[in-house]
């Protein structure tokens, strides 16, 4: 029987070719993303719907629209997120509830919709998309990186109730992809007058964006969600591209000193 996927965030890069990469494998794909309408290429064969995942009535629409037109979800790709950088001082009480309320309670709340479904049939795969910044941090992302260790931790926490149900959970660890991420999606925090950040700033930025654009595609990402929702391990924890291994290896075997050491020479020259 055809399999089916719903997809977050799936306007652009990696949601985007994780939705081309199922269609490529023959499932039936639901496409979410906060505007649809903005779509020009349409492949007839996916189900696009609108979902920002901080609103909570639209994920319970979506979810039922989903299984609506496909009967019902075998996988769950949360992919939306994005990051908030900056001094943590610069960032309002506002830009840190939205930056949590999308990349942790939005993909909890996206989970617990899909459950029940998964349950009922004893069977799914939920594909959380983290981040290598789930295990290591860089400088001036504190709280996007506070968002990506929660998911990290819920997901591990959580494989364990629903091993029973049928139903897999899975970590994907993206390390720099080449997307939107570091420049249309991102929310800046600046605060006028706060300054003492700023040469912090000007050193990292230029860093993060560079190796950004020197980031892996998001066609090889999607192909790590496709190997994860798929190949029917117990695995939890999938890195994906940009030095993703090579990156997790040395921060799991080198001491806290050293890693800090080589994160300051990297991104801050010092
Ligand atoms: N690129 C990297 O280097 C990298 C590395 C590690 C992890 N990641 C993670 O990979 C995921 C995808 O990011 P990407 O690299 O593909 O960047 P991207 O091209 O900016 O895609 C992010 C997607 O998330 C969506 N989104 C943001 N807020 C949303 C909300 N409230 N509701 C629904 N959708 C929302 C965006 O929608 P709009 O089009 O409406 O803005 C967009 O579709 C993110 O979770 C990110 O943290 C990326």
């Amino acid at each position: 029987m055809t399999k089916t996927v719903l997809v977050t965030g799936a306007s652009s890069g990696i949601g985007l070719a994780t939705v081309n990469q199922f269609r490529q494998k023959g499932w039936q794909v639901a496409a979410t993303m906060r505007s649809p309408e903005k779509v020009t290429h349409r492949d007839p064969q996916v189900l696009y719907l609108r979902l920002d995942v901080t609103d909570g009535p639209s994920i319970q629409q979506v979810v039922a629209a989903t299984v609506e037109k496909f009967g019902s979800i075998d996988v769950l790709v949360n992919n939306a997120g994005y990051a908030l950088m900056g001094a943590f001082e610069a960032c309002t009480p506002e830009q840190i509830q939205q930056q949590f309320d999308t990349n942790v309670f939005g993909l909890m709340n996206v989970t617990r919709a899909v459950l029940p479904i998964m349950r009922d049939r004893r069977s799914g795969v939920i594909v959380n998309v983290a981040s290598i910044g789930g295990r290591m941090a860089f400088p001036l992302y504190s709280l996007y990186h506070a968002t990506k260790w929660a998911v990290d931790g819920f997901s591990d926490s959580l494989q364990y109730e629903l091993a029973p149900l049928g139903i897999r959970v899975k970590v994907i660890e993206p390390g720099p992809i080449k997307t939107d991420f570091y420049t249309r999606s991102p929310d800046i925090a600046t605060r006028p007058g706060l300054t003492d950040y700023d040469a912090l700033g000007a050193k990292v930025l230029p860093n993060m964006n560079r190796a950004g654009e020197n980031g892996s595609p998001p066609e090889l990402t999607a192909s790590v969600i496709y190997q994860a929702a798929t190949d029917g391990s117990q695995r939890l924890r999938y890195p994906a591209g940009g030095n993703a291994s090579l990156l997790l290896t040395l921060r799991k075997y080198l001491p806290d000193r050293v890693f800090s050491a080589i994160i300051r020479r990297a991104i801050i020259g010092s």
